[in-house]
């Protein structure tokens, strides 16, 4: 195991800043969507604006040496001008300063899903307009930073927040409309590209690279059907994000299938060219579970979204008529408190996959379970998330002897914090944050079980 691997946890800015209305910030398609709904938000979260010392000091005596977090778009551009807000550049100094001060390695996300309500107002992902606006705030940040960080990622998991937001409903702008989510989801790429263009222009020290929630597609068997199903579901999960980011190609025959059905017109010869020209350095992997398919037999392929825990589970219909149906349960496996398959496994495969084809650096930058846990003793015993980090360890470990190249692994997340539409109940941290009690902050168990792993290199039980 090389010394320079980065052992980390991860958060992002709407998951655990809260101080929503702070110095200046303006609103985020968040706050603005949670807040019409009336659903749990994240106004305060794990207020990490104000407690990012002892957080940051709590990573480096848990024996980490790196930190993956997320800048806020709204609390450093003000508005469609793109004027800056320098109370919101001002925070993100005093946490990289932090993160110096202690010895952790910032690992940084651009875009980690809080867009400004200000372009959420003219289409959000719809517009093309909000892509050259990406370009602007992420050119503002490797200014700003550029003494401090050399990890950049353009963007956290495309496919989740654009899939979810534009094609199932349950993140904003909640539509269900294939037609918008390809759009949407070109744009993204095409932002992507933008952001790799300025980092290059700029001659930026570091690297940058896209995050993408990885899930390695299985089939339940052999016949030619499922292989079919698999290559549309490896499309519709991974190939459209990795190859776009990685090869500057969108994969042929997912545009082909798509231009059968679909108007993909807005696709022009210069977003393609951009694509083309701006690949990036590394790929960062967030990886909770698998994708297991079946062939398409009839109705319209159902993917169940999990988003209230054991209370209520909603159900959405999605576009992807005769491509393949997903396995949601089966009997033999194991699985969460929210029904996500806990499959390390996959991550062994998958990580040799995605090296074979792209020859890229890897990051396992999100890997955890959520729970929920009662946080009122003096430490949380959880085993079952030793367990579940033990094993994904392994796996990455497997594959690394197999020469792929992973070069660091982060622990969703670094402590409790808000969860997507299942509010703080759903908890994924090694540091407990007691929401009830002034937000008090305890090590779990497996905190401390993960600075011994880290202090021995790796070496899982
Ligand atoms: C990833 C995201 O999809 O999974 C995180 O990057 C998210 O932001 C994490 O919190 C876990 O998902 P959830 O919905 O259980 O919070």
């Amino acid at each position: 195991m090389n010394h320079d691997f980065l052992w980390g946890g991860a958060t992002a800015s709407y998951q655990c800043e809260g101080a929503w209305k702070e110095d200046d910030k303006v609103k985020s398609m968040w706050d603005h969507y949670l807040h019409e709904e009336n659903l749990e938000n994240g106004d305060i979260a794990s207020d990490h604006y104000h407690r990012y010392e002892e957080d940051i000091r709590m990573m480096a005596e848990g024996g980490q040496n790196s930190y993956r977090f997320s800048l806020s778009w709204p609390r450093i551009i003000k508005n469609k001008e793109g004027d800056v807000n320098e109370k919101g550049i001002e925070f993100y100094h005093k946490i990289l300063d932090t993160c110096k001060k202690y010895g952790i390695e910032p690992f940084v996300t651009i875009y980690h899903w809080d867009l400004p309500q200000y372009w959420e107002e003219t289409g959000g992902w719809l517009n093309e307009e909000v892509c050259y606006a990406y370009q602007h705030y992420a050119k503002v940040c490797f200014d700003n930073f550029k003494d401090k960080i050399t990890h950049w990622v353009t963007f956290n998991e495309p496919k989740w927040f654009i899939c979810s937001g534009y094609l199932i409903g349950n993140y904003p702008p909640a539509h269900q409309n294939p037609q918008e989510t390809i759009k949407a989801a070109f744009h993204v790429m095409y932002a992507n590209a933008l952001g790799v263009k300025a980092f290059r222009e700029g001659n930026y020290p570091g690297n940058i690279g896209i995050v993408h929630s990885f899930t390695p597609v299985n089939g339940i068997d052999d016949t030619v059907e499922t292989k079919i199903a698999m290559r549309y579901a490896d499309n519709y999960c991974n190939n459209w994000i990795l190859d776009t980011a990685a090869k500057g190609e969108i994969p042929i025959d997912l545009l082909t299938a798509l231009s059968k059905i679909y108007d993909i017109s807005f696709i022009k010869p210069k977003h393609l060219k951009t694509i083309k020209e701006n690949t990036v350095d590394f790929l960062g992997l967030n990886y909770y579970s698998r994708t297991l398919v079946k062939p398409y037999t009839e109705g319209e392929t159902v993917l169940i979204v999990n988003h209230k825990g054991k209370e209520s589970k909603g159900e959405s219909k999605v576009i992807l008529k005769g491509w393949f149906e997903q396995v949601l349960h089966d009997p033999n496996m194991t699985y969460t408190e929210w029904d996500t398959e806990i499959y390390p496994k996959g991550l062994q495969e998958g990580l040799i996959e995605v090296y074979q084809r792209y020859h890229l650096p890897i990051y396992i930058t999100e890997n955890g379970v959520g729970v929920q846990e009662d946080v009122s003793v003096d430490q949380v015993q959880d085993d079952y998330r030793i367990a579940f980090m033990n094993d994904h360890i392994n796996a990455i470990m497997n594959a690394m002897d197999e020469g792929v190249d992973v070069k660091g692994y982060y622990a969703w997340s670094s402590f409790d914090l808000y969860s997507w539409k299942n509010g703080c109940k759903k908890r994924y941290g090694l540091v407990a944050v007691d929401f009830e009690d002034n937000l008090k902050r305890k090590p779990k168990k497996s905190y401390y079980w993960y600075k011994e792993m880290i202090q021995n290199n790796g070496k899982t039980i």
